[in-house]
């Protein structure tokens, strides 16, 4: 095996996908082997790996080291036993939808490639060539995206749509770091974003060492920041955009574009068309994950809330298409109506 990966989210070595652990973020950089797809499924659950593109670059690698294993175990039914690496890998997490799109790439490529005698290297060319892609896509997003941004804006994101929510570069950062690279002095205001502190732990470690300025902010400052601090615009990544236009993100993105809209500022939508869905007409059918309560009960490990409280831990929300100003691709800037059906790739 020839090509590898090389990135600060992921790595590819011909034998096994090395994963950075965000959860140890900013305090730790160090890095988790998976030599078997259990690992990169479990990864993906845990979120060593997180955000929607680089969940589907991992996915891919998982499929590829299941596919290393059922050869080496020669069973008699290997398509099945590919069903079973496929459906592990897709239940680990299900909001994302670029997940679900590496794995039909990836066993479309199986299909193909079958009867062929390099089934595994025709399988780890797909996964490199989608983890290559993704880079590609995201600086394309980039150039368009930044020429919305002008000198001297203020800007609000959410989460992390950044080089470590993706296999490099990032989407939403991703514009803002074009608009820097060109030389456009920006500000961005960062939400914590509750409860798993992707903000506060990754979005500001990114922006700093990019030498970008920004300021932390609790997610429930967003508001009075838009109000006097003179934001100009809200930025944010996608996990999955039906038809329509209606976007899932993380939790929180849909209590800031009415914000947004209240304040009148545009609120920008940043993926690449393989967070679109067209198969879902609308948002409302987006499945939204529910992860443990721990996570707002506890931080780093303590206990902040009394034992036995009811807790509801939705990780995502859809933002509805019309307080979305604009959803920008990789190939356009797309402003309402949106219409995603035809959309290429799915
Ligand atoms: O739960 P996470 O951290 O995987 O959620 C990530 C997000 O919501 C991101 O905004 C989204 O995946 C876009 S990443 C380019």
């Amino acid at each position: 095996m020839s090509r590898s990966l090389n990135t600060i989210t992921m790595r590819w070595d011909g034998r096994s996908l090395w994963l950075l652990d965000q959860r140890k973020l900013p305090g730790e950089i160090s890095y988790i082997q998976c030599s078997d797809f259990l690992a990169v499924s479990k990864a993906i659950s845990d979120m060593i790996v997180r955000g929607a593109p680089a969940i589907g670059a991992a996915a891919a690698f998982g499929y590829l080291l299941g596919a290393i294993e059922v050869s080496k175990t020669a069973r008699d039914n290997v398509s099945e036993a590919m069903r079973q690496v496929e459906d592990t890998l897709a239940s680990s997490r299900p909001t994302a939808v670029n997940l679900f799109w590496a794995l039909d790439r990836m066993h479309k490529c199986f299909d193909k490639s079958f009867d062929a005698s390099d089934l595994i290297r025709s399988l780890e060319s797909e996964a490199l060539s989608i983890a290559e892609e993704d880079i590609s896509t995201n600086k394309r997003i980039g150039v368009l995206g930044a020429s919305l941004l002008r000198n001297n804006m203020r800007i609000i994101t959410h989460c992390n749509a950044g080089a470590l929510a993706t296999v490099d570069y990032g989407t939403a950062l991703g514009v803002i770091r074009a608009a820097h690279e060109q030389g456009k002095k920006v500000h961005v205001f960062v939400d914590e974003t509750r409860p798993y502190l992707q903000g506060a732990r990754l979005t500001s470690w990114e922006l700093m060492n990019a030498g970008i300025s920004c300021t932390l902010i609790t997610d429930n400052m967003a508001g009075w920041v838009m109000k006097s601090k003179g934001i100009d615009v809200v930025i944010v990544g996608a996990d999955r955009i039906a038809a329509n236009g209606d976007t899932a993100n993380k939790v929180g993105s849909y209590s800031l574009a009415i914000l947004a809209s209240h304040h009148g500022i545009p609120f920008y939508v940043v993926a690449p068309s393989s967070t679109l869905d067209s198969k879902l007409d609308s948002g409302k059918d987006i499945p939204i994950e529910e992860r443990s309560h721990d996570e707002i009960t506890h931080i780093s490990g303590v206990r902040i809330a009394p034992e036995n409280v009811n807790c509801f831990n939705p990780a995502f929300d859809v933002v509805p298409a019309e307080l979305i100003t604009a959803i920008i691709t990789e190939h356009a800037v797309n402003y309402p109506p949106y219409d995603f059906r035809t959309h290429p790739g799915h």
